[in-house]
């Protein structure tokens, strides 16, 4: 293989651009050329297509976002679209692409290679760490690590007034990352979308915690599970004499600056995308499961399903006592 393509495609993710960089690199010192596609597979279909070089992922290794630029792009579920990209890559003799995203992305990049039979592999980079086959996507611990700096402070001023906190994380269909936050940041509750809330239980919940003594909670609300305006004020029909508040964390839970399991993970992802393509194995995402990397087939991601740890559900549970 001697020309390859990377894009990073849908919501952006803190590490992306070290994957850029690793894949950049990796390509070159394999001897292959490098192609940069902007704006995910939008820049495909438009044929934003441009070379790259060592230089241009100087200095991004802790550079937030993606220097390609992101975005979604539903049209690209249309199979003439899908066509129009794959007859852009073909043209300049383009014989693998690297797609850089969650899981979006992984459907886009499966379509391609499904379609068309075209090398494609998939480096999961998404805050959600929503992804079947892998432990982690690049982007999520940073993330975590951002909400739960952010929450610390939150956490504060809750003990001091001796309120109830909702915090509404991202997440709009999986509650991977509420948990983890959950976990890190000792939240007594955690509400995701994978189960529909229980008011009856929450309520107990939350009687019983003050029965123990506990006269601070910290509810952290994944943003599929419900909104935080709406559950402060179904909380506070049924405490009227708590004080009850709530934040919602939003977009700053995707930037900042890549922490070093990300910026590793993201290296060691980009470095193996380019060796699998090189070496012919295709249609995989990269992956790390129990401490190695892997390669899971793109059909499975795309109809697997990644559901939230229940062992760390179960931990929060206790160590709320
Ligand atoms: O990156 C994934 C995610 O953060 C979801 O948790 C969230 O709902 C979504 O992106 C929102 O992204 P956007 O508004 O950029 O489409």
């Amino acid at each position: 293989m001697e020309k390859i393509a990377v894009a990073t495609t849908g919501g952006d993710a803190p590490g992306m651009n070290c994957a850029i960089r690793a894949v950049v690199r990796t390509s070159l010192y394999y001897g292959m050329k490098i192609f940069g596609i902007r704006r995910g597979f939008r820049g495909l279909y438009e044929d934003d297509i441009f070379e790259m070089n060592s230089r241009d992922v100087s200095g991004i290794i802790n550079e937030v976002g993606t220097i390609l630029k992101s975005m979604r792009f539903s049209e690209f579920t249309d199979k003439k679209i899908r066509e129009v990209a794959f007859q852009n890559l073909k043209k300049r003799g383009i014989e693998g692409l690297i797609v850089i995203g969650g899981d979006g992305s992984a459907k886009g990049a499966y379509s391609i290679f499904s379609d068309f039979n075209f090398p494609v592999v998939l480096i999961p980079a998404s805050i959600d760490n929503d992804l079947y086959g892998t432990d982690y996507t690049v982007g999520f611990d940073t993330a975590v690590n951002t909400a739960v700096e952010a929450i610390d402070r939150i956490r504060d001023t809750a003990t001091s007034h001796e309120r109830i906190f909702i915090i509404e994380v991202m997440g709009r269909e999986k509650g991977n990352l509420a948990v983890e936050i959950a976990l890190a940041c000792g939240a007594e509750i955690v509400l995701i979308p994978e189960k529909k809330i229980d008011w009856d239980e929450v309520f107990d919940e939350l009687e019983n915690q003050v029965k123990r003594g506990k006269v601070s909670s910290l509810i952290i609300l994944a943003e599929g599970a419900g909104k935080a305006p709406e559950v402060a004020k179904i909380l506070q029909k049924k405490f009227p004499e708590r004080e009850i508040r709530f934040s919602i964390l939003g977009y700053i839970q995707r930037g900042g600056k890549p922490t070093y399991f990300t910026r590793t993970l993201a290296t060691k992802f980009g470095f193996e995308a380019v060796k699998m393509l090189k070496d012919g194995n295709y249609g995989y995402m990269v992956g790390f499961k129990n401490e190695e990397i892997v390669h899971i087939p793109l059909k499975e991601v795309v109809s697997g399903k990644k559901l939230p740890s229940f062992e760390n559900l179960k931990l929060i549970k206790i160590m709320s006592i």
